[in-house]
């Protein structure tokens, strides 16, 4: 069927991997229902065009060739949306001149691209905030940062005890770069900033109502706007296209393919944290006694001090043989998606937890900052779908490890992870959440004034 396509639809990714690929992915949504779309996108980490033939991509000069802005610091963020903000405007501002006002039916933005929506009000057009995280986590900044001093400092006999208003968090749980058992308050102004939607007049979130359906309606009494749950993003967007920003290595299907069904344990810790040279090796001694098969990505960079997998204990990878593939970076939802898969060991980045359990794999959840540490614990306490690992030592990855491959909780965990696929299966057929909360953005969008 030929669609009659509308209006554009501008989007303003972040140029990180774990917010760069949900917005693709629903631009890839928005243009299957008609909409035109433009991705206004960073120099830093632009995206594959051959990928999206269908966008139009613009890039943004982002003044950032003489920084390393591979970390996403608070500095580094405040100068991607300081840097673009101008460059947008008068691109906007041109497109708007030579083709209309109604052209642009809204810019939908990163909430943690906030400048963008100045922009929109200067050009007098509608935005929309999209939401990569979870809505768990909005609300937990929202809480504690609405009280800091109900929370911070504390002390660090209190690391187990739970956050007031905040279960099932415990104050190492607290999603903030915290510094001396207390959070900077340059840091409490820039959670501010991506939580506040300014004038945008919609949020669209990278999750499912049936998966958060009371902290959705908690936060949309804070925000008081439409709100679009439409996720799972990957599995709603017709296009499997590629996302990744570093070349995939495919070999590891083939690995994969020779082992075992439900036997392989896939270690990745997304595309962001950084670990030091002794956990490495602490997993890496943790992974080869638990004598189970292995898929591990070590990014390059990923290991403090070193380039990549060179903090190996030496001898290493042919002493695990081929019970052990590593590589740098894996076809992650192929991988997940694959039989021989078993588990995760995951830093329950949020796209790597709905990817995972949308191919209802149980994970082992080690998260390391912010978000994260949010998901692992709904994901441990609340969904019951990963178990925690409690200390980074080999003995303890070894017995985890064991733990969800071969024991009878680790059967539990897996049956309810595959109730939960169900769930989420339901709710992207017509009649499900999704699928209902997508028609209506459609609507939303397209009554939009322009
Ligand atoms: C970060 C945060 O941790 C995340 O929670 C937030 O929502 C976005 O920013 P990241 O740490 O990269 O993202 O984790 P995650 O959200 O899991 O995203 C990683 C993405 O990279 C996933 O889509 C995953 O499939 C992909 N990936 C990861 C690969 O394609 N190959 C790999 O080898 C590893």
């Amino acid at each position: 069927m030929k669609i009659e396509r509308k209006q554009s639809v501008v989007l303003v990714p972040c140029p990180y991997q774990g917010h760069l690929t949900p917005m693709l992915q629903l631009g890839s949504i928005l243009y299957s229902q008609g909409f035109f779309v433009i991705v206004a996108h960073t120099q830093y980490n632009a995206p594959n065009y051959s990928n999206y033939p269908e966008f139009v991509f613009h890039s943004m000069d982002d003044r950032f060739q003489e920084i390393d802005i591979s970390f996403p610091s608070l500095e580094n963020l405040y100068s991607m949306n300081e840097n673009c903000k101008v460059h947008l405007r008068d691109y906007l501002f041109t497109m708007m001149e030579e083709e209309g006002n109604q052209i642009i039916a809204c810019i939908i933005y990163d909430n943690v691209m906030f400048f963008v929506d100045d922009v929109a009000t200067q050009l007098k057009v509608p935005s929309i905030v999209l939401r990569t995280f979870s809505a768990a986590f909005t609300q937990s900044m929202i809480t504690i940062f609405q009280q800091p001093e109900k929370y911070f400092p504390f002390e660090d006999s209190q690391l187990l005890d739970p956050l007031p208003d905040l279960h099932p968090l415990r104050y190492k749980d607290a999603p903030f770069f915290v510094i001396k058992n207390t959070v900077p308050e340059a840091e409490l102004e820039f959670r501010r900033a991506i939580c506040d939607i300014g004038s945008s007049v919609a949020t669209i979130w990278n999750t499912m109502q049936d998966l958060e359906s009371s902290m959705l309606l908690r936060l949309q009494e804070h925000y008081k706007v439409p709100f679009f749950p439409i996720g799972p993003f990957h599995k709603m967007a017709p296009s499997a296209s590629s996302t990744s920003i570093l070349e995939e290595d495919n070999s590891c299907i083939e690995w994969l393919d020779r082992q075992t069904p439900n036997s392989v344990l896939y270690v990745s810790l997304g595309s962001i944290v950084r670990i030091d040279d002794k956990e490495l090796i602490e997993t890496a001694w943790g992974l080869a006694n638990s004598e189970q098969p292995f898929l591990w990505v070590i990014r390059p960079g990923s290991v403090s001090g070193f380039q990549c997998a060179e903090a190996l204990p030496d001898g290493y990878e042919e002493m695990v043989g081929e019970r052990g593939r590593i590589v740098k970076w894996a076809p992650q939802k192929q991988v997940l998606a694959h039989p021989a898969l078993g588990g995760f060991y995951t830093h329950c980045g949020w796209n790597s937890t709905l990817e995972s359990i949308c191919e209802q794999v149980p994970m082992i959840c080690r998260p390391i900052i912010a978000d994260q540490l949010v998901n692992a614990r709904y994901l441990t306490q609340i969904y019951k779908v990963g178990i925690e690992l409690e200390v980074i030592e080999r003995t303890v990855i070894e017995k985890t490890i064991r733990k969800l491959m071969l024991s009878e909780e680790g059967k539990d965990v897996k049956k309810r992870v595959v109730d939960m696929k169900q769930n989420i299966v339901a709710g992207m057929q017509i009649g499900g959440t999704s699928h209902k909360n997508l028609k209506d953005l459609v609507d939303f969008i397209s009554a939009l004034p322009s």
